[in-house]
């Protein structure tokens, strides 16, 4: 049976949310051991990053570890008026955080805190499905790919690394021509690369 984007959506996010607490916390931990040593982070000066919601893997740990090896982190924050766009916030333990429409909690939009898409060496994204050949599939507002789109013609791209559990993952995902592709995938048991066509 081929599944729609929608019913992907569906089974994805209750399989997310079905996960016990002990899961979650275990699913955040590996996946900060493997981010932390991925080159591109290690490297990075800075590092956008997500606050997890709807059962998404926490990147609470690798955040505090990030600021502590002073690797900048930012925080996605939806953009006032350009609509269904992502601007990028500086994010310390000092940021004030305000929620937004989705009742996720984000840095308060101050413009001095506004960071470039390439100022970001690695760009952490959640997601509700993914599939080997680095297919994102998001909540469905089209945010990330929006935002993101802006980065095609442009040298020095961030590298765009997908997080998530590995009962997110399927064997194909149907793909539409604005999604932009992931250039790896970190779960709790894997490390994905995607190679370049
Ligand atoms: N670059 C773009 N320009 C204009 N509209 C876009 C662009 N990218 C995506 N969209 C629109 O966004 C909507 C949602 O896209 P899609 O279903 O791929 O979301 P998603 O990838 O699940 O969400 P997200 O990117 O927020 O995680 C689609 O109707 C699509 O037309
Ligand atoms: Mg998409």
């Amino acid at each position: 049976m081929t599944y729609s984007r929608a019913q992907w959506r569906k089974t994805f996010r209750e399989a997310r949310n079905n996960l016990s607490a002990k899961a979650q916390q275990q699913a955040a931990t590996a996946v900060a051991q493997r981010l932390s040593v991925l080159p591109e982070i290690r490297d990075a000066s800075r590092v956008a990053t997500y606050l997890d919601n709807d059962g998404e893997v926490s990147l609470a740990a690798l955040i505090s570890l990030l600021q502590a090896r002073d690797i900048a982190t930012s925080l996605p924050v939806l953009h006032p008026f350009s609509g269904k766009h992502l601007l990028f916030l500086d994010y310390t333990p000092l940021s004030s955080m305000k929620k937004n429409r989705f009742g996720i909690p984000e840095p308060e939009l101050r413009c001095q805190d506004i960071r470039l898409l390439e100022e970001h060496q690695v760009i952490l994204m959640p997601l509700v499905g993914f599939d080997s050949k680095g297919n994102r599939l998001g909540m469905g507002g089209g945010f990330y790919d929006r935002t993101l789109a802006k980065l095609n013609e442009r040298m020095m791209a961030p590298l765009l690394v997908g997080v998530a559990h590995d009962c997110q993952q399927a064997d194909a995902l149907p793909v539409m021509h604005w999604d932009i592709p992931l250039n790896a995938i970190v779960t709790p048991t894997q490390t994905i690369r995607i190679s370049q066509p």
